[in-house]
């Protein structure tokens, strides 16, 4: 079976917290164990300039996030460790994607729309008042990196679901139109993780400034679990486990038993002081040694560097021949550039009967995604056979005034029209 690949990225704009580790990175070092998967990670920096100008932080938050990473046990040998800004690869991809995307696409786009609403709410008359072009086209960027390793699986939150739908999309045009040269990435969410809570028992996160730094000193560490916000139940009073943010974060660091146990003793009434100093000692504990791993690091960043020129190098062994690939797909080629087909020179790749499965499987998805509309007319119709039938028709008309190339990409449309709406003609 070959290899599928997992990538992930995180943006450089802050320090690392409980969040980003229970809800990111833990599960990527686990899965770089599995031997199934080759894995990418990332250190998104380009990404950060899309909402940070402030250079120091940037540069700062690099540092901290290549090292919490290392300090975690990641294993370079495995994974492919590197910073986006040393693959040149990616924004010239990002360039050849864009110019695939419509504008429309980009419009409807989660963190677009999000600052679009506030100005509206603002009583702005500029409704793109504080937009960049970083902002507005940040998920052509991110189906880049992703579409640069033609990544399989994308663990990510919630959040970003919408962006790797739009990297499909994006992915389906450019196959379409040129050559299958994409993978079609899939999001991977993991329930468990979505809503680690923080201190005040919303969502972790920078923006409510709520959050426990994971490498945080053991004094801090112990302040801001003081600072948990707990109800008023008093000592030996049976309280919540599952409302409780003390008890959340415990469970997420706590084997099944132990998490059980501390259940248990909530049931029995705990009380909120005690429940804390437990949690305390037990995450304590188990970041004890990464946390003085990373201060190591960070006193060693020479060493961070060096980690990341190798990870670079590795990927840029994949990212450096495929954009070759990419550019010639789309024309941009040597002026001595002889199409694959006409060089008979050439010896035709020998590939497997799974690779041939996939390329197919892709090649449909890509088409069903250009007949989206199409499909979604049938299927909303009352008269589902008779629209079918129409829309058969139309396709089959287009057809027919098309020329050579053009037409037999048309055909292969209208053979899997045919195929789809099979179910509604009888
Ligand atoms: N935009 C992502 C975030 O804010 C980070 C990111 C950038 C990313 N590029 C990516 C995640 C590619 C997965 C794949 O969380």
């Amino acid at each position: 079976m070959s290899k599928k690949t997992v990538l992930t990225g995180i943006t450089t704009t802050g320090t690392p917290h409980l969040g980003n580790y229970l809800g990111a990175i833990r599960p990527a070092i686990e899965a770089s164990r599995n031997a199934d998967f080759n894995s990418f990670f990332f250190l998104a920096d380009y990404h950060a300039l899309i909402k940070c100008h402030e250079p120091e932080r940037v540069a700062r938050s690099t540092q901290e996030i290549a090292a919490t990473w290392l300090a975690l046990g990641l294993d370079t040998d495995t994974a492919t460790f590197y910073r986006q800004s040393d693959i040149p690869q990616i924004p010239e991809l990002t360039w050849l994607l864009t110019c695939m995307t419509s504008k429309g696409l980009m419009n409807r786009a989660h963190a677009y729309k999000a600052s679009v609403d506030a100005n509206r709410d603002a009583g702005k008359e500029d409704l793109d008042d504080g937009v960049t072009m970083g902002l507005f086209s940040y998920p052509i960027l991110m189906a880049a990196d992703i579409l640069m390793f033609n990544a399989d699986i994308i663990p990510v939150g919630k959040d970003q679901i919408q962006h790797i739908e739009m990297a499909r999309d994006i992915a389906g045009r450019f196959n379409h139109s040129f050559e299958t040269l994409f993978t079609l990435p899939e999001a991977q969410v993991d329930e468990a993780t979505q809503l680690i809570p923080g201190l005040d028992g919303r969502k972790m996160s920078k923006s409510y400034d709520n959050t426990i730094p994971l490498f945080a000193s053991a004094d801090q560490l112990r302040k801001l679990i003081n600072q948990i916000r707990t109800d008023l139940r008093e000592p030996g009073e049976p309280k919540d486990a599952d409302g409780s943010t003390i008890f959340q974060l415990y469970s997420l660091f706590a084997s099944d038993a132990e998490a059980a146990t501390m259940r248990r003793r909530f049931e029995e009434g705990i009380a909120w002081g005690d429940a804390k100093k437990e949690l305390f000692e037990f995450l304590n504990a188990q970041l004890e040694a990464p946390r003085q791993r990373y201060n190591e690091l960070m006193n060693d960043l020479g060493h961070v560097e060096a980690e990341l020129q190798k990870g670079g190098e590795k990927a840029r062994e994949y990212s450096a021949p495929f954009i070759q690939q990419i550019r010639e797909a789309a024309g941009i080629r040597p002026l001595t550039f002889v199409p694959a087909q006409q060089a008979d020179t050439k010896q035709k790749k020998e590939k497997s009967a799974e690779d041939v499965a996939r390329a197919e499987q892709g090649r449909r998805r890509a088409i069903l995604m250009q007949l989206k509309a199409e499909l979604e007319q049938v299927a909303a119709a009352d008269d589902k056979a008779a629209e079918a039938v129409a829309v058969l028709a139309a396709k089959q008309a287009q057809v027919e005034g098309l020329k050579k190339k053009a037409r037999q990409k048309a055909e292969n449309e209208l053979d899997v029209l045919r195929e789809e709406l099979a179910q509604y003609i009888d």
